[in-house]
């Protein structure tokens, strides 16, 4: 049987894989930019990076799926990434399972998040069998709710303060998009 770890998902142009090493460097510099990181509170550093690199490969090792890496099929190029996760911190909607993605600034605006984003959805309920997946985001976030909207996501009635964003900080007011199997299936 093939170990869930070693599993490369793919789309038509790219692959979504298990972290590598020589993955923290291009990473670390995506956290570092103040345009792909203007929806959250901060930057990260290079140490926070890393370490943010060690968790998805261990839970991708642990569970077989996560923030998977993204990288471009022809050239082998590191992107960003794109997965799903389990929050691990109380959400109104808690338990979850949500969809993510951050991109390096040079890779915006291809279609990338929403592809790898279709190969995630698949993978998530065809593979994991869930009922359904949310995502999640600042109120002022448009280019990632055009993401979830494209992807067929629907936003809910109900915003909701991000309970890790600072009281006061305008980024805290979130909106939230489900997608359930039924409508994914359809
Ligand atoms: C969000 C992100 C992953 C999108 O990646 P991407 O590969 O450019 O996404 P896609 O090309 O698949 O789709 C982007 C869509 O947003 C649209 N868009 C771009 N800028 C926009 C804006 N300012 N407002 C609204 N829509 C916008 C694009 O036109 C495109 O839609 P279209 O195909 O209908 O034209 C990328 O911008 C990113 O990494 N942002 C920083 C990290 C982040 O915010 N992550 C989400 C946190 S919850």
């Amino acid at each position: 049987m093939t170990k869930l770890e070693t599993v490369v998902l793919e789309s038509e142009r790219l692959h979504l894989r298990q972290w590598r090493q020589d993955d923290k460097t291009p990473f670390a510099e995506l956290n570092a930019d103040v345009e792909v990181m203007e929806y959250f509170p901060s930057t990260l550093t290079r140490d926070e990076s890393n370490t943010f690199v060690d968790y998805c490969s261990r839970r991708i090792t642990e569970r077989g799926w996560g923030l998977w890496a993204i990288e471009l099929k022809p050239s082998a190029e590191f992107i960003g990434f794109v997965g799903l996760e389990i929050p691990n911190y109380d959400l109104p909607f808690s338990p979850c399972t949500e969809i993510g993605w951050r991109l390096a600034r040079r890779f915006w605006g291809r279609g990338y998040a929403t592809e790898a984003a279709q190969v995630a959805l698949n993978f998530g309920f065809e593979a994991l069998a869930l009922d359904e997946i949310v995502s999640f985001t600042s109120v002022l976030n448009e280019r990632s709710q055009r993401v979830m909207q494209k992807l067929g996501m629907q936003r809910s009635d109900v915003d909701f303060d991000h309970p890790a964003v600072a009281e006061g900080d305008p980024l805290r007011r979130h909106c939230l998009y489900t997608l359930s199997l039924e409508r994914w299936s359809t």
